[in-house]
């Protein structure tokens, strides 16, 4: 079972930083994941619409310049980092999940990975709630892994995957059930659950055949 360090290693460092993913890294995880929003043309690298939760700024994002957002704080001096400040890191080195949360943001994706600084697609997996965004990046590029973020309509979701050609479906610990993993693998498709950080939990998940959990302490690995 792969281990994805949610959000770099949000138990060990703030959140979405350069820090966190380097952490992660040293972890050894097998997968990085950050969630990217975009603001203006650039992707930045934030799990919220808002600032308050993980940095010195407040308000709604979209409220804010570059410039503005570069200078605040997301811990320990941080700077929110750009989707290609991440890559710099990753790119080549280990795997990376890409969590596209805002309108549009696929656009700006496919201008980053069509950069040819970071055109070896291979290690990444690009996810969403937004079906949009992967219809965009799957009309792109037929070759690109995408993770589909499931609804609460399993059903659904589970139709997108197929449609979009997915590579994987991303469920939350509570949508777990033996028949999603054996549907999922009928399917053709990998079976990710997020957010898992509990070993005894992620022993069971090994157990029963679901092939990548997300956690915010990637090292707590079943033994
Ligand atoms: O991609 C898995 C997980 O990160 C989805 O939830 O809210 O932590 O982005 P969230
Ligand atoms: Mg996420």
């Amino acid at each position: 079972m792969l281990m994805i360090g949610h959000r770099g290693a949000k138990g060990y460092a703030p959140e979405n930083t350069l820090l966190s993913v380097r952490k992660a890294m040293e972890l050894g995880v097998d997968c990085v994941e950050v969630d990217v929003h975009l603001l203006g043309e650039d992707l930045i690298v934030l799990h919220d619409e808002t600032l308050e939760r993980t940095t010195n700024g407040r308000g709604r994002l979209e409220n804010y310049s570059f410039e503005e957002i570069r200078r605040l704080d997301a811990g320990l001096g941080e700077k929110i980092p750009t989707l290609p400040e991440v890559l710099a890191v990753t790119h080549g080195v280990v795997d990376l999940n890409i969590e596209l949360k805002g309108k549009g943001s696929s656009d700006a994706l496919i201008k980053i990975l069509d950069n040819p600084l970071f055109d070896d697609h291979e290690k990444l997996l690009i996810s969403s709630f937004l079906i949009e965004e992967l219809r965009t990046l799957r009309a792109w590029n037929s070759g690109l892994k995408i993770g589909v973020l499931a609804s609460h309509n399993l059903d659904e979701s589970f139709d997108w995957c197929i449609k979009l050609k997915a590579f994987s479906l991303h469920i939350n610990q509570q949508q777990l059930t033996l028949d999603i993993i054996k549907k999922a693998h009928r399917s053709g498709l990998k079976l990710y659950v997020y957010t898992v950080n509990d070993r005894k939990e992620m022993e069971k998940m090994e157990k029963i055949g679901v092939d990548a959990v997300f956690s915010d302490f990637p090292d707590r690995r079943p033994a």
